[in-house]
């Protein structure tokens, strides 16, 4: 009901121009002003008119794609999410790619599509952030480290459904932040509004001023924000077209996403050159092996740089052995007792997920890797 009332409200401001000096501000000469010159003579009408519009929606002029998205998924993903709803399939209606800008209700003669590249989303969701499920109460109860809807500032909405859709980060009306955003994310304040995540605050990652400029890689060269502090969560997660769909990190090689900045360039210690050398965890040799939900029981033989590190939980400042060093805060492991535990107290523990010597683990110690490090001793290695 609520919602029939905005829509002939808003169609009634429409057509009598209210809404259009307001939205006209921003819309002109940004990237949704599709006048041939950007110079808002069209600013409106590849996306409204005011008569013939689509039924249900803002006065939708755009002709909408019939495809089928491949949708996120991840093992850790409590939200259930469907085929674009709403006002999704507005924005899709030109970012999947597949409809041309110009082609609307009447005209369906239109030839330009959205460039290749970063503006394209395509029809695979699935390495985009979820979109189109109900965020709910129960939602942020089930998920500890999502926050309430309730808290949502009124900036950030969700549409009449509950449901999180692309207008709950862009407004695609008002370009002063850029990329649409309904508020700036620098230092991640968009992300934040929803996510509370465990040890965040005041760790490494979330303050550090080191300068990106030298990162090996190419999203956060390009990033507007030039310290790791300001691109937060983007120092490692990506909220479109990420390179590994699950949680949208940059880079599908686990260890890429720590080594685009420990390689010495950004970060001072220089991990990469580690992996060098003739005996240590050999993190590269593992692909698409570590999940964040793996029973360590029952995994395959792998080691990242994740096992052993929370990448949202890193402080450093030094702890007397054998209690875990900081940069262990927040890690899972396995006790002398055998028992699994969240958070580990000594720095075994975090060993014992894979060196430990119970029965029930597939792979309990690695005796081809102490052979073989014997066996480069005794070549004299050393
Ligand atoms: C690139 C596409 C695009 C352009 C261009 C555009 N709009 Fe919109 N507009 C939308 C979308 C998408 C929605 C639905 C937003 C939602 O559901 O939150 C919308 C909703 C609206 C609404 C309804 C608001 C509401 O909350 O229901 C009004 C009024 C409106 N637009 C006016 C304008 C005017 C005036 C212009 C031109 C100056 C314009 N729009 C240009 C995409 C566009
Ligand atoms: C009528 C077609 C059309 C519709 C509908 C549309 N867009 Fe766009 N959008 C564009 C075009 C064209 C660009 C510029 C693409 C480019 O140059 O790469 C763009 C660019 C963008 C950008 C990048 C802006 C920047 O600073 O580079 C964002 C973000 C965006 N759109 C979000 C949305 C969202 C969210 C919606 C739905 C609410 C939407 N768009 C609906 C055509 C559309
Ligand atoms: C959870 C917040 C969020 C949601 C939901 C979201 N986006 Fe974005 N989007 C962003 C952020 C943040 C950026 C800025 C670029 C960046 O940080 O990589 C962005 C950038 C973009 C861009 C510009 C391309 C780029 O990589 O710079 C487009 C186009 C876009 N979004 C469209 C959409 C569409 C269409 C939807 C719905 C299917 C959507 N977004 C849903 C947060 C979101
Ligand atoms: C409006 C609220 C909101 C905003 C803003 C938001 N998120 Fe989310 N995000 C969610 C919800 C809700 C989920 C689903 C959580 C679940 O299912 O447990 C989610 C899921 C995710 C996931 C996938 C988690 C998984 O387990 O698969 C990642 C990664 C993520 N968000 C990162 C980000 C980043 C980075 C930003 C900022 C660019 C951001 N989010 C902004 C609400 C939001
Ligand atoms: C230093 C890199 C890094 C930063 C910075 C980072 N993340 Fe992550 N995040 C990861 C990695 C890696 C994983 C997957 C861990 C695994 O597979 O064990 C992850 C997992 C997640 C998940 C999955 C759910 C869970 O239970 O942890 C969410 C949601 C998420 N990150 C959101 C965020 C948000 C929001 C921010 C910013 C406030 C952020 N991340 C900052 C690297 C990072
Ligand atoms: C965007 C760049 C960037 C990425 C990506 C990144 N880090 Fe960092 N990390 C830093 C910076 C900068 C510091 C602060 C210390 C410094 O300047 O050397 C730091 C600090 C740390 C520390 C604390 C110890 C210390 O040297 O201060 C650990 C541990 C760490 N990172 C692990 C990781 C892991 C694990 C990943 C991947 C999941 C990761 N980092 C991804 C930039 C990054
Ligand atoms: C997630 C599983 C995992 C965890 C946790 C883990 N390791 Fe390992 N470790 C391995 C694997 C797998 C190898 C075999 C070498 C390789 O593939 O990198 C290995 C090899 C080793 C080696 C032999 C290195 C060589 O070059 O031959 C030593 C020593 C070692 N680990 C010590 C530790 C210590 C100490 C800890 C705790 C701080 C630890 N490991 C935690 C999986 C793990
Ligand atoms: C087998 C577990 C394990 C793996 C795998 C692992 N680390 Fe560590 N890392 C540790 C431990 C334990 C320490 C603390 C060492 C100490 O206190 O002397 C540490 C320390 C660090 C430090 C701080 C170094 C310093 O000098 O202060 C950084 C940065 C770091 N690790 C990043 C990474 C990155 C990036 C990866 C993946 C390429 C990785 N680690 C893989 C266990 C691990």
């Amino acid at each position: 009901m609520k919602n029939n009332w905005i829509h002939i409200v808003s169609i009634v401001m429409l057509i009598f121009g209210i809404w259009a000096g307001i939205a006209d501000a921003t819309i002109v000469g940004s990237p949704h002003d599709l006048s041939p010159d950007q110079d808002g003579s069209m600013a409106c009408q590849y996306c409204h008119t005011p008569h013939q519009a689509l039924a249900g929606t803002p006065l939708w002029n755009h002709k909408l794609s019939d495809k089928i998205y491949h949708i996120y998924w991840s093992t850790s993903l409590d939200a259930e999410v469907g085929q674009p709803t709403g006002a999704n399939k507005l924005c899709l209606s030109c970012h999947d790619g597949t409809v041309a800008l110009e082609t609307t209700l009447q005209n369906s003669q239109g030839s330009t599509f959205i460039p290749p590249g970063r503006t394209r989303l395509g029809t695979d969701l699935s390495d985009d952030h979820p979109v189109s499920f109900v965020y709910s109460e129960d939602l942020s109860i089930e998920d500890t480290q999502i926050l309430s809807p309730e808290s949502l500032p009124p900036k950030i909405n969700l549409d009449q459904y509950g449901e999180l859709q692309c207008v709950t980060c862009h407004n695609p009306h008002n370009n002063s932040f850029g990329h649409f955003l309904v508020i700036p994310n620098q230092g991640s304040d968009l992300c934040l509004k929803c996510h509370n995540l465990k040890g965040w605050t005041n760790t490494v990652h979330e303050s550090s001023t080191a300068l990106i400029d030298n990162a090996d890689d190419d999203y956060l060269r390009n990033s507007e924000f030039r310290t790791v502090a300001d691109n937060g969560c983007s120092a490692c997660h990506r909220p479109h077209s990420s390179g590994e769909p699950q949680r949208l990190l940059h880079f599908k090689e686990e260890e890429n996403n720590c080594l685009n900045c420990h390689n010495g360039q950004v970060a001072a210690t220089d991990l990469a050159a580690e992996l060098n050398k003739l005996s240590g965890h050999k993190v590269r040799n593992y692909e698409g092996i570590h999940d964040l939900k793996e029973n360590i029981n029952s995994a395959e033989e792998h080691v990242e740089c994740v096992d052993c590190h929370n990448p949202h939980a890193l402080i450093n400042t030094p702890a007397q052995a054998p209690l875990a060093p900081d940069v262990l805060q927040m890690v899972s492991g396995v006790t002398a007792e055998d028992n699994f535990i969240e958070q580990v107290i000594y720095e075994y523990e975090v060993c014992f997920k894979c060196h430990g010597s119970n029965p029930n683990r597939v792979d309990a110690t690695v005796h081809r890797v102490i052979t073989q490090m014997r066996g480069s001793l005794k070549a004299g290695a050393i």
